[in-house]
């Protein structure tokens, strides 16, 4: 018998964006009003960890208003359908998918709902804020700080992602500029592992050129579509 195709799918901020929640280039995106130098980099947080903090409270506030839209919805309903493998590997930090039903996501850049105690190495579920320096459920430590992979950081969990891509027959990047590696890197890898790569953007992306086929729109209608055709 034969294996059900394996999907990979790699989601960025343009997923969220009819959500509410602001992309990170182009206008109006978010590294137009923050230098990711004095907020997103380990050495921001040396040097102003209330600046760095109070910046991540106000988007893990934030986040918990929106709504996932209907590219998230599709995503679980392929993962629900599918007959095979469905993996997704989100660049987001938000929590979109999961409340939009998708389970076992890969979050390489990390997540705002997440606390990591510096003190310990342990991960906390977090909803509030953490400027006012709040004790670790664990060790008791004040060492809490966002649980995001800044710039100049490793992402998480490589392995497992290299392991989906290996076994995929299709790659499909989704609401992704492909201005940061290694993600931005994923596409050249799947095809060299022998996936079909498909791309599904509002605009082409910085690696338009590495994918076999690319659909152009909105995610919540280029998304949806893209599933309705897959599974009927
Ligand atoms: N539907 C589909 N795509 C969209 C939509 C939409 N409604 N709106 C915007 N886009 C596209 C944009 O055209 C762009 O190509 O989404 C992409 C968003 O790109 P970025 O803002 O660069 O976001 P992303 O690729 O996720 O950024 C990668 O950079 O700063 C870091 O850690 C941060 O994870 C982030 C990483």
């Amino acid at each position: 018998m034969t294996k059900p195709p394996s999907i990979v799918i790699l989601t960025g901020a343009g997923i969220s964006a009819e959500s509410g929640i602001d992309t990170f280039r182009g206008g109006g995106g978010l590294w137009e009003q923050h230098r990711v130098e004095d907020v997103a980099t380990p050495e921001a947080f040396a040097r102003d960890p209330d600046l760095v903090l109070r910046f991540y409270d106000m988007r893990r506030a934030a986040i918990q208003t929106k709504l996932p839209n209907a590219a998230h919805q599709a995503l679980a309903r392929l993962e629900r359908e599918w007959p095979g493998r469905v993996t997704v590997v989100t660049q987001n930090v938000d929590d979109l998918h999961e409340r939009g039903g998708s389970q076992g996501v890969i979050h390489m850049h990390g997540e705002h709902l997440s606390a990591w105690c510096t003190a310990c190495d342990t991960r906390h579920r977090w909803t509030g804020p953490l400027l006012d320096r709040p004790p670790c459920p664990t060790c008791g430590a004040r060492a809490l700080r966002p649980d995001i992979v800044w710039f100049g950081e490793i992402p998480y969990r490589m392995d497992d992602i290299q392991r989906a891509l290996a076994d995929a027959d299709l790659f499909v990047s989704i609401g992704t500029s492909g201005a940061v590696y290694p993600a931005a890197g994923f596409v050249r890898l799947a095809r060299e592992l022998g996936a079909r790569t498909l791309e599904l953007n509002l605009e082409r992306s910085q690696g338009s050129a590495w994918f076999d086929e690319s659909r152009l729109g909105p995610a919540s209608a280029v998304v949806t579509g893209w599933v309705e055709d897959l599974l009927t």
